[in-house]
C-alpha cells in the first residue's frame, strides 16, 4: 500500500499567473455512494465521471468481495449488483486503505445482514472513531464481536437474525452517521428514521431515491430533518454520471486566486448547496470567481467557475456553514494566509477526527511557514501576509493526509520561499491527476528525493 512505500516529498515554489482550463475529477461522496448502490441493487449500473481514486477502488473491491461484478468497459464503470438483501459474506477481511467514507458507510450496509464482516485499514484509518457508526448499529441488533479499544478498526461486526429498525438522532454534524443508519435500514424491516439537527451533504437520500428507496424527508422549521427509509424494498441498476469533486475544485481555485494575474477555468463542478460553503466564504473575502453555465446533470446543480487572481481580506466563517465545506478548510487556510487582516474559522471540531487531526495539522503547517495564526479548540484564526512575503520555507507533515498534502503545495504557489511536503503519496486516494493538472495550469511543484 502507498503508506508502505518510501515518503515521497514535493515541493510548491512561486510560481507566474495561472491558465488554462481545467476538470477536476469526479465527485468522491458520489463515486463511493454509486459502487455501493450499485454493487446492492438489481440489474445493471453504469457510470461514467467516476473517481477513480483509491478511496473509491477500496469501495468497489469490498462490493466485490460481498457478490457485486464490477468492471470498466471504455470510459464507463458497469455494475452487476446482488439485489438488495443479497449480499454475500466475504471470504477475507475489507481493507478500506485511508478511507473514512468508504468503511462507515459499508459497515451500515452490512452490519445488519447475518453475516460476519471484518474491516481493516491503514495507519491513519485505525486511528479513527468508529463507535459514531456502532452506537446506531448495535441499537438495531448487530454485535460488535472484535474491535481495538475506543472502537477503532481492525474490528469485526456480526449482524442478526431480523434487524430492529430504529429512530436516531445524529449526535454530531456527520453525513457519514447519517448514511451509515440508512443504510443499515435498507436490510431492516419496517421504518428507520434519522433525525439530523444541522443538515450534511444529502448524497445518500437524493441517490437511495434515484435507484427506488421509499425515503422521504420532512424538515420542520427549525431547519430539523426527519429522514424516514422504508426497509427490504427493491433497489434497480441506475445510469450516473458523477460530477465534479468541489472538494478537489478548491485546490485550483484557491490557487488562481492568490497567485497574482492568474485567470482559470474549472468545469463541471458539483453545486449541490450542502458542498458550497468554500465558494462563498471565498466570495465573502473578494474573490472573483464567476459562476458560469449553471446546469443541471443527473439531478445536480453543476456550473464552471471562472477564477481570478485576487487580494483576498478576513472574514469570520461562521459555524453554521462548516457542514458545507468540512472539507475544505485546509485550502482556505491557505488563501487566508495572503488575505489582509483575519480570518477566524469557527466550529472546526469535526476536522480533529479527519484522516488526520486537521486543525493541528493545519496549524502546525501555517507556522512552519512563517504564517500567524492561533488554533483554538475548535477554531482557526489565520492572520494573512498579502503578497507573502518572508512565508514560506519550511517542511509540512501531512500525517497520511490528501488534503494537508494539497493545501500545503497550493500555498507554496504562492509564498516568498518554496514550501515542502514530507509526502505527496496520499493524494491518490482522492485526486490522482492533481499534480498533472496543477502542472498544466503554470504551478511549479517538483518531486524531491
Ligand atoms: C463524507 C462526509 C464527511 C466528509 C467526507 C465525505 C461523505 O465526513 O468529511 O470526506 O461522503 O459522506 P463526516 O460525515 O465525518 O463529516
Amino acid at each position: 500500500m502507498a503508506h508502505d512505500a518510501k515518503p515521497q516529498p514535493a515541493t510548491a515554489r512561486r510560481s507566474p499567473p495561472l491558465s488554462g482550463t481545467a476538470r477536476v475529477p469526479g465527485d468522491k461522496s458520489i463515486s463511493h455512494r454509486s459502487f455501493m448502490f450499485g454493487g446492492l441493487a438489481s440489474g445493471q449500473t453504469r457510470i461514467t465521471g467516476l473517481l477513480e481514486g483509491e478511496d473509491v477502488m477500496r469501495t468497489g473491491e469490498a462490493m466485490k468481495a460481498m457478490g457485486a461484478r464490477i468492471e470498466k468497459r471504455g470510459d464507463e464503470w458497469v455494475i452487476q449488483g446482488v439485489g438488495n438483501g443479497c449480499l454475500l459474506e466475504p471470504e477475507g477481511p475489507l481493507d478500506f486503505g485511508n478511507a473514512g467514507t468508504g468503511s462507515r458507510l459499508t459497515m451500515g450496509l452490512v452490519g445488519t445482514y447475518d453475516m460476519t464482516t471484518t474491516f481493516i485499514g491503514d495507519a491513519s484509518l485505525s486511528k479513527r472513531p468508529m463507535g459514531r457508526v456502532l452506537d446506531p448499529l448495535r441499537q438495531m441488533g448487530v454485535q460488535v464481536v472484535d474491535a481495538a479499544a475506543g472502537d477503532r478498526m481492525p474490528l469485526t461486526l456480526r449482524g442478526p437474525k431480523h434487524a430492529a429498525p430504529i429512530g436516531y438522532r445524529v449526535p454530531m454534524a456527520s453525513a457519514q452517521v447519517k448514511s451509515a443508519v440508512l443504510l443499515a435500514g435498507l436490510n431492516t424491516p419496517g421504518v428507520t428514521t434519522v433525525i439530523e439537527p444541522v443538515m450534511t451533504r444529502d448524497h445518500t437520500e437524493k441517490m437511495l431515491r434515484g435507484f427506488g428507496a421509499n425515503v422521504e424527508v420532512e424538515t420542520e422549521p427549525s431547519g430539523v430533518r426527519h429522514i424516514r427509509i422504508e426497509g427490504q424494498g427493491k433497489l434497480n441498476g441506475q445510469t450516473i454520471g458523477v460530477p465534479g469533486d468541489p472538494s478537489s475544485a478548491g485546490f485550483p481555485l484557491v490557487a488562481a486566486l492568490i497567485v497574482p494575474g492568474s485567470d482559470i477555468v474549472i468545469e463541471n463542478v458539483l453545486m449541490n448547496p450542502t458542498r458550497t460553503g468554500l465558494l462563498l466564504t471565498l466570495q465573502e473575502m473578494g474573490g472573483d470567481i464567476q459562476v458560469l453555465n449553471e446546469r443541471s446533470a443527473g439531478g445536480e446543480d453543476v456550473a464552471d467557475l471562472r477564477v481570478r487572481g485576487s487580494e483576498l481580506k478576513g472574514i469570520t466563517v461562521p459555524a453554521e456553514r462548516a457542514p458545507s465545506m468540512i472539507d475544505e478548510y485546509p485550502v482556505l487556510a491557505a488563501a487566508a494566509a495572503f488575505a489582509e487582516g483575519e480570518t477566524v474559522m469557527l466550529g472546526l471540531e469535526e476536522l480533529r477526527v479527519k484522516e488526520s487531526d486537521r486543525l493541528s495539522a493545519v496549524a502546525n503547517g501555517l507556522k512552519a511557514n512563517g504564517v500567524d495564526c492561533s488554533e483554538g479548540e475548535a477554531s482557526l484564526a489565520v492572520r494573512g501576509r498579502p503578497g507573502g512575503k518572508g512565508l514560506g520555507g519550511g517542511i509540512v507533515e501531512t500525517h497520511l493526509d490528501h488534503r494537508i498534502a494539497m493545501a500545503f503545495l497550493v500555498l507554496g504557489l504562492a509564498t516568498e520561499k518554496p514550501v515542502t511536503i514530507d509526502d505527496q503519496a496520499m493524494i491518490a486516494t482522492s485526486f490522482p491527476q492533481f499534480m498533472g493538472l496543477m502542472r498544466a495550469l503554470g504551478a511549479e511543484i517538483a518531486d524531491q528525493g
